[in-house]
C-alpha cells in the first residue's frame, strides 16, 4: 500500500522551503497509502500507539485543527486539544513556558497555530518535543500546501510543467508562500495575481511571475488556487472594498469562461462566497475544495507517522488497530 522507499529523517515539519523535493514526495506517496487505508471499514493503525500529540492552536481554525486531530486517532495515539480561550495564556503564561509544561507532560508531537511568523521555530530551539507548524502567522502553512500538491498530482500525476495561477491576497498568505516553494520544487511554473498593494511584483524573486492582469494570469493555467483576503493579518485596508476587490478579481461564472475548460479550481478555506469566489463556482465540478479538506487528512497521517519514526515501506496497514 505505501510505495516510498524514503526514510524521513526530519524531527519537526516547520516548513516546506527546507524540504527537498525527494522528502515532499515521500510525504505525497505516503499520504497515498494513508487515503486507501481511510477507504477500508476499519481506518485505524497502530503506528503511534502509547505517544502524545497536543494540538496547540493559539489561531483559530476548522480544518486543520480537526485534520490533524483525526489524523492522531487513525493511528491511535493519544490526542489532547488545547484550547487558546480555556488555557492559562489568560492568565499571562507564556508560549514557551506553555510548551515546556507540554514537554514536561511527555507530549511526543505539538502541533503548532500561531498568530506570529517563527512561532514553531523558536519553540524548536527550546524543547525536545517534535513540532509541526499548523500555520504561522502571513509564514508558513506546510500541510497546507504538501495537501494542495497532493490534490494536484491527483488531478494530473505529475505536476511538473504544469501552470498554476495563486489569485488574491499574496502578501499576508502563508499557504501562498507554502505552495509557491512546493510547486517550483516539483517543477510547476507558478504566476501570482491579485492587486499590486497584495502581490509586490519583488516576489518574482521566489521564481514566479507576478502579474495584475486577471485574463492573462488565469486563461492558460491548468490549477487556479484563489486565496481570501486575510483582514486578520492587514493593519490597514489595502483596497478600498471588498466589493471592488470582488469586481476586479473576484472570480464569477462571466471569468470563469476565460479559463481552460478543465482547469480546476482550488481553495485552503475557508472561502469567503462572493467576494473572491462566487459560490456556483465554489460548489461546481471544477472545484476541489472538498477534496483538498479530505486529502488534508492523509497527509497530516503522513507528515504524523513519518517525524514519528515511521518507515512506509514497512507499513502494510494490514494490522487494524482495535
Ligand atoms: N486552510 C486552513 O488552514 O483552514 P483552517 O484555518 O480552517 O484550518
Amino acid at each position: 500500500m505505501f510505495n516510498s522507499q524514503m526514510t524521513w529523517k526530519r524531527k519537526h515539519l516547520l516548513d516546506i522551503y527546507n524540504l527537498s523535493k525527494e522528502e515532499i514526495l515521500a510525504v505525497l506517496d505516503t499520504a497515498k497509502g494513508f487515503k486507501q487505508l481511510g477507504r477500508r471499514s476499519i481506518k485505524k493503525i497502530p503506528a503511534l500507539r502509547g505517544k502524545t500529540v497536543v494540538n496547540l492552536f493559539v489561531e483559530p481554525s476548522t480544518r486543520t485543527r480537526i485534520s490533524f486531530e483525526l489524523a492522531a486517532q487513525r493511528l491511535a495515539a493519544d490526542i489532547v486539544n488545547f484550547t487558546a480561550e480555556a488555557s492559562s495564556f489568560k492568565k499571562g503564561e507564556t508560549l514557551k513556558d506553555t510548551a515546556k509544561i507540554l514537554e514536561a507532560l511527555s507530549a511526543d508531537i505539538v502541533i503548532i497555530r500561531h498568530r506570529s511568523a517563527g512561532a514553531p521555530h523558536f519553540l524548536s530551539r527550546v524543547v525536545n518535543t517534535s513540532l509541526v507548524n499548523a500555520g504561522d502567522g502571513a509564514h508558513a502553512h506546510p500541510t497546507q500546501a504538501l495537501l494542495d500538491l497532493f490534490t494536484m498530482r491527483e488531478k494530473v500525476g505529475d505536476i511538473a510543467g504544469k501552470k498554476v495561477t495563486i489569485l488574491g491576497d499574496i502578501l499576508f498568505s502563508r499557504v501562498a508562500r507554502s505552495n509557491i516553494w512546493g510547486l517550483l520544487k516539483l517543477g510547476a511554473q507558478v504566476t501570482l495575481c491579485g492587486p499590486p498593494t497584495l502581490v509586490p511584483k519583488s516576489l518574482e524573486s521566489m521564481g514566479c511571475k507576478v502579474t495584475y492582469n486577471l485574463k492573462e494570469a488565469i486563461s492558460t493555467a491548468d490549477f487556479i488556487n484563489l486565496l481570501r483576503i486575510q483582514h486578520e493579518r492587514q493593519r490597514h485596508s489595502m483596497f478600498p472594498s471588498l466589493g471592488e476587490y470582488s469586481k476586479l478579481f473576484g472570480l464569477n461564472k462571466e471569468r470563469l469562461a476565460w479559463t481552460r475548460p478543465n482547469a480546476v479550481i482550488m481553495h485552503p478555506g475557508p472561502v469567503n462566497r462572493g467576494v473572491e469566489l462566487d459560490s456556483e463556482i465554489a460548489d461546481s465540478d471544477r472545484s476541489v475544495i472538498l477534496d483538498q479538506v479530505t486529502n488534508g487528512l492523509a497527509v497530516r497521517m503522513a507528515v504524523l507517522f513519518l517525524i514519528s519514526g515511521g518507515d512506509p515501506s514497512k507499513e502494510t496497514g494490514d494490522k487494524p488497530s482495535t
